[in-house]
Order: C-alpha cells, then structure tokens, then sequence
C-alpha cells in the first residue's frame, strides 16, 4: 500500500520521496539522475519501482498516449488527470508536470495559476516549463510562488515549427552560445534543473560543467548530470519514427499485440475462460434455480 498521503499538502514532501535538493547532491557527487516520462498510475509505480528519481509527465502525452501529431494541443484538464494518475502511483521519485502549450505563455499570473493547479489539485512536485527569454519572468513568478521549476531548452517541442521542426538545436557557434546564454539565464531565475534536448554534446557537456543546478539530457550525450527517456519510446510501445537520441530498452508493444492475439484466438475458439476462470454454485443451489426458473415458464415470459 502506498505511504504517500492521499492529498498531499503543496510544500509538504511525501514520506519517502526524493528531497529536492538532494538533486544538486547528486549533481555534486557526480551521481547522475534518472528520469523517465510516466502518464498513468502503474507507470508512476513501475517508474518507481524501476529506481527513477524524478517522474515527468511530459506533455509528450499528447502525441504517445491521446493520439495527436504534436505536443501542442494537451490541454491543462488533460494534463491534471494525468499528473494526477502519477502521482497516485510514484512514491519515491519527485513528479514533475510539464506545463501544456498556453498554459503560461500569455503572462506571469496565468503562469503562476496554472502551476498552483498541478501541486494543489495533482500533487505535482514541481513543473516545467518549454523556453528561455520572456519564459525568464514566468519562471521568477512561479518559483516566487513556492513552486519548483524544470527548464527546457534546445529542442523545445511546443516551438517546433520555429525551431524548423524536429531537428537538433546549437549546432553553431552563434547558436551554442545562445543555448549557454539560456541556460545561464534560466539559473539566475530560480530553476531547480535543466532539460537539454536534442544539442552537440559538447555544448550540453560545457552547460553542465557551468551551472550548479543539474542539466538532465535527452539527445545531448553523456555528460548531462542526469538523461531522460519517453517511457513510449524506450520500452518499444511507440508506432512512429524514433529519434537518434531513443534507445530502446524493450518491446513491449510487441509483447502486448501478440497478447492480445492469443487472446483473440482463445475467444474464438473456445479455450478461454477455463475451469479455473469460472464461478460455480452448490449442486444444490444449483438444483433449486433449475426447478425455479423451469416452474410457470409463462410468468417468465410475462416478466420479459
Ligand atoms: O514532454 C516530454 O516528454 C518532454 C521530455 C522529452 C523532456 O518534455
């Protein structure tokens, strides 16, 4: 049975979780930090079980789980429900809403709003937010609300049609530089971490070695103090295009289709359910709702 408390107090961590600042512990003794996505309550539990450290529900749910060619129409109702399933499911790992597309772009009090949503009626740990530049404000007025912050620079998926679509980010100097510049800046304003996406190495390598606070990567190498994987697409259950940066470590949707068959195949052709499967009743019982249900066959009809 779950220790975490059924509606978990903003501010107040869980019995068992990851201390948020053990994180920059982590980052100083070089022990690097585990994150994986996670959008239901067994995911929570399995993510938890597997020894992860913080839970992302990424607004990746929007293409891996509701079916969509983007990230941008998640909505915050969707959003809510699936952080809230997390959370129910992830004890030890802190859980990290990702903050949907229009959530907080338009100001700082929808920002901060939006965020209060997800720890008060979701029981997130902490939110992300996509960007840097007009992004720094909203993450001052979230932190000063008492809520932690997840960045997300490089490749920023709500912004992919900007960015020229789907591609790596930083790969020139002048862009390098840019991407040090954001991350420097998302520090000063009060970030907890940092997700690289889809950068050179080097340049999330040079990143890490100069904040204090942990970069988590995702396609931006081995030098990140932590990586980040969508739980879609590392346990093979993801129909589209991998990225480079995807490894896969199951088949999953393999292990569930062929499931799904034989079961298919047990339906029809009788072999499911089994002995084992079925309800039975004392011969007696039995024998009484026999002679019952065959006494005045033309009430029956009646009751029909
Ligand atoms: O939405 C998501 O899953 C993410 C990760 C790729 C970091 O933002």
């Amino acid at each position: 049975m779950s220790i975490r408390p059924q509606k978990p107090a903003p501010a107040t961590p869980a019995p068992g979780k990851v201390p948020m600042t053990e994180l920059a512990e982590m980052k100083a003794r070089h022990q690097p930090i585990v994150m994986v996505t996670a959008y239901d309550a067994p995911g929570g539990r399995l993510a938890d079980q597997g020894g992860a450290d913080l839970v992302l529900v990424g607004d990746s749910a929007a293409m891996t789980v509701l079916g969509h060619d983007s990230t941008v129409p998640a909505t915050m109702e969707e959003m809510l429900v699936l952080t809230r399933a997390v959370t129910r499911g992830a004890v030890r790992p802190l859980v990290v809403a990702d903050m949907p597309f229009g959530s907080f772009q338009v100001s700082d009090e929808d920002a901060v709003r939006n965020a209060i949503r997800f720890v008060k009626e979701a029981g997130a740990d902490a939110v992300k937010i996509e960007g840097a530049g007009p992004m720094l404000s909203r993450v001052r007025a979230i932190v000063g609300a008492g809520i932690p912050v997840m960045g997300h620079v490089g490749l920023t998926p709500q912004s992919a049609t900007m960015l020229g679509g789907y591609k790596a980010q930083g790969r020139s100097a002048a862009k390098a530089i840019t991407l040090l510049h954001d991350a420097r800046a998302l520090e000063a304003a009060g970030c907890f971490a940092l997700v690289l996406e889809a950068i050179p190495a080097a340049v999330a390598g040079r990143a890490t070695r100069e904040l204090t606070i942990p970069t988590i990567g995702i396609g931006a190498g081995i030098d990140c103090d932590g990586q980040v994987l969508v739980w879609h697409d590392m346990l093979g259950l993801y129909d589209g295009r991998a990225a480079r940066f995807v490894k896969r470590y199951a088949e999953i949707g393999d292990t569930i289709r062929d499931a799904l068959a034989a079961y298919a195949d047990d339906v029809r052709d009788r072999r499911f359910p089994e002995e084992q499967h079925t309800y039975s009743m004392p011969d007696e019982e039995l024998a009484l709702f026999e002679a019952a249900a065959s006494e005045h066959p033309e009430h029956a009809e009646d009751r029909r």
